[in-house]
């Protein structure tokens, strides 16, 4: 079954109005990719400004959102408002919210399920640290944060998962395609005993951590990596070849 190739920038809190411009700029010469869904997740107070901007059917999408519409939650979005800016996407259960913070696998979930019923796409991250790899624990890391959404029956024609192990983002230090693509079939696999076939063959499972202009190709032709999440390059002007990485 062929899946579409999908590109996600993840801006992180990084920016300001010139350098949010510079990227657009070169977002906007690149002509974009009809074989690709490209999406860009700026930090939330340029959204309006990056998504009025962006040419080439590119997407945004917002790096986090809440559980509930609306409330008394001091510097929380929701995906209520994302959708009222017009916007299709959120980036939910990345590992600098697990780890940094402390959120939840119960909690990522809730958020999972609130977005998509809210009729926003979720791409949805997962990925162990260096020392539950080094003991062994990979599988079953990424296997629990999978199940807690699988145990919510979430729609899955509007998820994207992104597997990142938290050991190479942002660290230089790529999975290489072997260790990538290993985890990436077990995943494909727990989907197809968990889920159903069907959603094991149509996911997009896309890789994330330290992807660059130089390994994307490598990566991109392992048989289940479905596109990538990019960190620091994706601020870049090479972020425009790793979009191209599978011409
Ligand atoms: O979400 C993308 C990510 O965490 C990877 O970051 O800088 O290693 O590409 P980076």
């Amino acid at each position: 079954m062929s899946r579409k190739f999908f590109v996600g920038g993840n801006w992180k809190m990084n920016g300001d109005f010139a350098s949010v411009d510079g990227i657009i700029l070169f977002l906007n010469q690149s002509g974009g990719n009809d074989q690709v869904d490209i999406v860009v997740a700026p930090p939330a107070p340029y959204l309006t400004h990056v998504k009025a901007a962006l040419k080439n059917n590119i997407k945004v999408a917002a790096q986090n959102a809440y559980k509930v519409p609306k409330g008394a939650f001091t510097g929380e979005i929701s995906p209520a408002m994302i959708k009222d800016l017009g916007l299709e996407w959120v980036i939910l259960g990345h590992s600098e919210r697990r780890h940094v913070f402390g959120e939840s696998d119960a909690l990522i979930a809730e958020k999972t399920v609130h977005a998509l019923e809210s009729g926003i796409k979720v791409i949805f991250c997962i990925g162990e640290k260096l020392e539950e790899r080094e003991a062994g624990h990979t599988k079953d890391v990424n296997f629990r944060q999978l199940q807690a959404i699988v145990d919510k029956n979430v729609d899955w024609t509007n998820i994207v998962i992104a597997y990142e192990p938290v050991w190479a983002i942002g660290t230089g230090k790529t999975a290489s395609p072997e260790q990538a693509q290993e985890v990436h079939e077990w995943i494909r696999q727990f989907l197809r005993e968990k889920v159903s076939p069907a959603v094991a063959d149509s996911t997009r499972i896309i890789y994330g951590g330290s992807v660059t202009a130089e390994n994307a190709a490598d990566l991109g032709k392992r048989a289940d990596i479905d596109g990538f999440l990019v960190g620091g390059a994706s601020l870049k002007p090479d972020f425009v070849k790793i979009i191209n990485a599978r011409l």
